[in-house]
């Protein structure tokens, strides 16, 4: 019964968010998909020719590299497009190129290999300093890309599945020797678009944008198990013009976290996250629906969230950052979630995440301003918020609007709780804190939006 009620909310619920969709603007759905157009590739091979096995057992690494070589040594007109007939393919990770379209046709999976052995390893991100888990270099991602443009991941709803379980032992055992592998990680590239595909038990975070522009993600399913540790859905970092749509997350962490590099070498590489767009996306993770950080050092602004539906998250949204990551976070608006059931609706943290080495500065202090979070709607949550500024660079022109969290009744629960913070509160529920209700400029938050 239960899950039939959930099962009838969620879709009334995608109703009515396509309705406020269409009625606001000129009818049409709103989106930033427009800025990769759609390719019509003018040739396409098949991964059959290339030796490509769809038995589930013989390792398709090699016929992923041959056939993708040829798309590379083509330089076809328009580009091409490698097609993935029906079948399970087993591979390890392989790079993507330019111009190329792979194109997984209904019910094909592509499985990664539990051969961690043989893994490659790639040198660590210079905004990072090291792996992100641990030092040294870190495992490739399964599809891999640097510096291309023109990349299309597509098809008809078919699979990538990271088999992730081994890699999440290991992390458990403490027995990994480097930083886990992403699904996908495209570096110093443009023009992405990841559509219509479901991924599955990434070894670690699955979709992974670094120093790229102009990348969509849309229509994706990204599923993990809730106890999978750092499985985040999509992570764009030090990316610009990023949007996230119309997708379904329900993994282990974050279900998308906006990061810019790790302490003083994020700082030091200084390349931002703006214009990153996240709308329409839907799911239950055991940390954030939407996050900020905690890696921001190089910066994160221009950051527009809507049309969020979380089910069962530890937290609604989560800016979080620290002493040492410098950088900023600013010109952030998030509208219209709805959180039913989560440990707390909204944190923003100055205290949150670890350092890469004994080198951060601490004085390094990240700057936290205008942020609006508005039209938010939740039941069933124990806490509605918490706001940790930093002592010697606090939270400024934090608005809240319209923000209606409903307690879990006979639970342990807590009110708001804030300090180094300044900024704006309106029709707020449960009350918020004083912070926020005694600014005297408050010409920054309205309830007209
Ligand atoms: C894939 O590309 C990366 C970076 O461009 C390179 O370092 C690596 O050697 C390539 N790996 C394979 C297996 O081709
Ligand atoms: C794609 O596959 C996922 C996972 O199996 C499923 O939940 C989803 O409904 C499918 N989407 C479409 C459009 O077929
Ligand atoms: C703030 O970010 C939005 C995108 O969310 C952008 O359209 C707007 O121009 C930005 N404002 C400023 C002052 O940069």
């Amino acid at each position: 019964m239960i899950i039939q009620y959930h099962t009838a909310m969620y879709f009334m619920l995608l109703l009515l968010s396509a309705l406020a969709a269409l009625v606001q603007g000129d009818g049409s759905w709103e989106t930033c998909a427009n800025i990769v157009p759609v390719q019509r590739r003018g040739a396409w091979i098949s991964l059959k020719s290339f030796g490509g096995v769809g038995d589930g057992t013989t390792l398709n690494t090699a016929a992923f590299a041959r056939a993708i070589a040829r798309i590379e040594r083509r330089k076809a007109r328009g580009g091409m497009l490698l097609y993935v007939p029906p079948g399970v393919y087993l591979t390890g990770p392989f790079n993507l190129t330019s111009h190329m379209t792979l194109y997984l046709a209904r019910g094909v999976v592509i499985k990664a290999t539990q051969d961690t052995w043989n893994w490659p390893l790639i040198d660590p991100l210079p905004s990072y300093g090291r792996g992100r888990e641990l030092p040294g270099g870190r495992y490739m991602s399964l599809l891999h890309g640097s510096g291309l443009e023109d990349v299309v991941i597509t098809g008809s709803n078919g699979t990538i599945d990271g088999q992730g379980e081994v890699w999440w032992n290991m992390w458990r055992q403490r027995s990994l020797p480097f930083t886990r592998p992403h699904l996908v990680e495209l570096m110093y590239s443009s023009d992405v678009l990841i559509s219509n595909i479901v991924f599955k038990n990434s070894p670690f975070w699955n979709i992974h944008p670094v120093y790229s522009s102009n990348v969509v993600v849309k229509g994706v399913t990204i599923l993990a198990p809730y106890d999978s540790p750092n499985t985040d859905g999509v992570d764009p970092d030090s990316s610009s013009n990023v949007c996230i749509e119309d997708s379904y997350i329900s993994t282990g962490d974050d279900m998308v976290a906006v990061k810019s590099g790790w302490d003083e070498y994020g700082i030091s590489f200084g390349r931002p996250s703006s214009g990153i767009t996240v709308r329409r996306v839907t799911g239950s993770n055991p940390f954030a629906g939407f996050a900020i950080g905690s890696e921001t050092s190089g910066g994160v602004e221009n950051v527009l969230v809507e049309n969020l539906n979380l089910f069962k998250t530890g937290i609604g949204i989560h800016i979080k950052t620290n002493a040492g990551r410098g950088g900023y976070i600013r010109n952030v608006t998030i509208s219209d979630v709805n959180i039913y059931g989560s440990r707390k609706g909204l944190v923003i943290s100055g205290n949150v995440g670890d350092h890469p080495d004994e080198n951060f500065n601490p004085n390094a202090l990240p700057v936290v301003d205008g942020l609006t979070v508005k039209n938010v709607w939740g039941v069933d949550v124990l806490q509605p918020g918490l706001i940790r500024g930093i002592n010697g660079s606090p939270f400024t022109r934090i608005c809240l609007s319209n923000v209606k969290l409903n307690l879990a009744a006979g639970k342990d629960t807590q009110p708001w709780s804030c300090q180094d913070v300044s900024g704006g509160a309106l029709e707020v529920q449960p009350s918020p804190c004083t912070e926020l209700t005694t600014t005297s400029d408050t010409g920054f938050c309205t309830s007209s939006f």
